[in-house]
């Protein structure tokens, strides 16, 4: 397995260009179940996630085409026919967005059997809310062995959809699955995330007729078919705050290209309380800070708009050289806070109380040996380690690589002193 090291210390000058979201990404290719058409899918992201979407879409019947066009990477998914709707344990378990092609399969053929997820590192994570909707909209569902066996033999009928609270996956889910129900179907309650709105764009474009995302209330009227259409997936804000966190903890100046800094507004505003210079500009941000020791501020994750639960491990490494103490708070996942140990590991001083974690911000960091425990925990470990005396090597690389496309090498492009060290370190375990 591979290791990352960084050598703390090296202030961060320059550019670096954002991806395609990956939260997008893996949602927009389950759309391509929706349709016998090709979906051509541009600013596409490279990672262990969509590459391992492509292997399950594959299984069930979808062609998939990678190349790479004059926009950057492109993928080209075309499902003549669902050849097959079973999508099993080993590759579900893997990633848990695998679970999103069971709405899809059965919009569009009546039957699927997919595996439960699971659990994973970062809480339980279950899926309820995504299979009531699915009943809502008139799919026969029971659970065997941990499998979903769903039908709806006649199709899926329009329903009501009211979440009782916030989630991210099974709004998308139930939109991905209402666009081919028969008749109207209102989602109330729904996540808000540019990614929802993404996904809806594209939906749009493929002849859906969904309206209202980005709100709470998506209404959509069910067509009995869609069509293919290019579509360019949207920035990833996940990477576009951990990068302008990584510049603010090493110091220095970049701009971020690419993105949007509208989806990242809330870690803006705490940014800039905690004493960070951020400019916005029409592709981007700019990050900026010269010395000078920053302000403990406090933060609560919370459904977009708020501030990103996939930015509050980066935004603890941050805090941890902070003047004061800062209170994070994790309201979306019960078990988000397993990178604070091994920020410990660094040097960091922090105390974890349930949802809650006290960071007392230290005068430097020291490199050290540190696990990365999830995608984000990982990253976070990265950040810190750019700001660490002396160097950090991160194991368990893998789960980095999931979520950040050629990290080292945007890292590098700035000055900063990132390696990767192949194939060592400590084995894999299944997440
Ligand atoms: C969540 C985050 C998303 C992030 C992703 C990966 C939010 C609202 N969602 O999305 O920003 O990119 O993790 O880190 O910030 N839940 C249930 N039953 C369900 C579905 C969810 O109880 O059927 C619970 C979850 O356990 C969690 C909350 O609802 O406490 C939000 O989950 P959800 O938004 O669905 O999670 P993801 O889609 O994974």
């Amino acid at each position: 397995m591979d290791r990352i090291a960084i050598t703390g210390g090296a202030r961060l000058e320059g550019e670096i260009p954002i991806s395609g979201a990956k939260n997008s990404a893996i949602k927009l290719m389950a759309a391509s179940l929706l349709t016998d058409e090709p979906l051509r899918l541009t600013n596409m992201p490279r990672l262990a996630d969509t590459r391992f979407l492509g292997k399950l879409l594959r299984r069930l019947g979808t062609e998939v085409e990678e190349s790479d066009g004059s926009a950057g990477a492109e993928t080209l998914l075309t499902t003549r026919e669902i050849v097959s709707g079973f999508a099993p344990y080993d590759l579900v378990r893997q990633m848990r967005a695998s679970f999103n092609v069971l709405g899809p399969l059965l919009a569009r053929s009546g039957q699927a059997k997919v595996s439960l997820p699971g659990g994973c590192t970062i809480g339980a994570r279950p899926v309820d809310l995504h299979l009531k909707a699915l009943e809502a909209l008139g799919a026969k569902i029971d659970l065997h062995e941990g499998y979903v066996y769903a039908q709806a033999p006649r199709g899926l009928k329009g329903g009501e959809v009211e979440f009782p609270f916030v989630s991210v996956g099974a709004t998308e889910h139930t939109l991905l699955a209402a666009v081919l129900a028969e008749g109207e179907t209102v989602m109330r309650n729904s996540a808000c995330e540019p990614e929802i709105t993404d996904l809806a764009d594209c939906l749009n474009k493929m002849g859906a007729k969904v309206s209202g995302a980005g709100t709470p209330t998506i209404t959509v009227q069910g067509v009995s078919r869609l069509s293919g259409t290019t579509h360019a997936v949207l920035p990833d804000r996940i990477e576009t705050g951990t990068y302008a966190l990584a510049a603010a903890m090493a110091g220095g100046e970049v701009r971020l290209t690419g993105t949007r800094s509208d989806f990242i507004q809330a870690l803006i505003d705490k940014m800039i309380e905690a004493g960070v210079e951020v400019r916005t500009h029409d592709d981007g941000l700019t990050v900026k800070r010269n010395g000078g020791r920053l302000k403990a501020v406090e933060i609560s994750t919370d459904p977009y708009p708020g501030f990103a639960t996939d930015l509050q491990a980066q935004f603890m490494a941050l805090m941890t050289l902070a003047d004061g103490e800062s209170v994070i708070r994790e309201t979306i996942f019960e078990n988000r806070f397993m990178h604070a140990p091994e920020l410990g590991r660094l040097g960091a001083d922090i105390a974890v109380h349930g949802g809650e974690a006290r960071v007392r911000g230290v005068s430097a960091l020291e490199g050290a040996q540190v696990m990365a425990t999830d995608l984000r925990a990982s990253v976070s470990l990265v950040i810190a380690g750019l700001a660490a005396r002396g160097e950090t090597i991160v194991n368990r690389v893998y789960h980095l690589d999931r979520g950040f496309e050629r990290l080292e090498e945007k890292l590098g492009a700035c000055g900063g002193q990132v390696r990767r060290l192949k194939g060592e370190g400590v084995e894999p375990e299944v997440e």
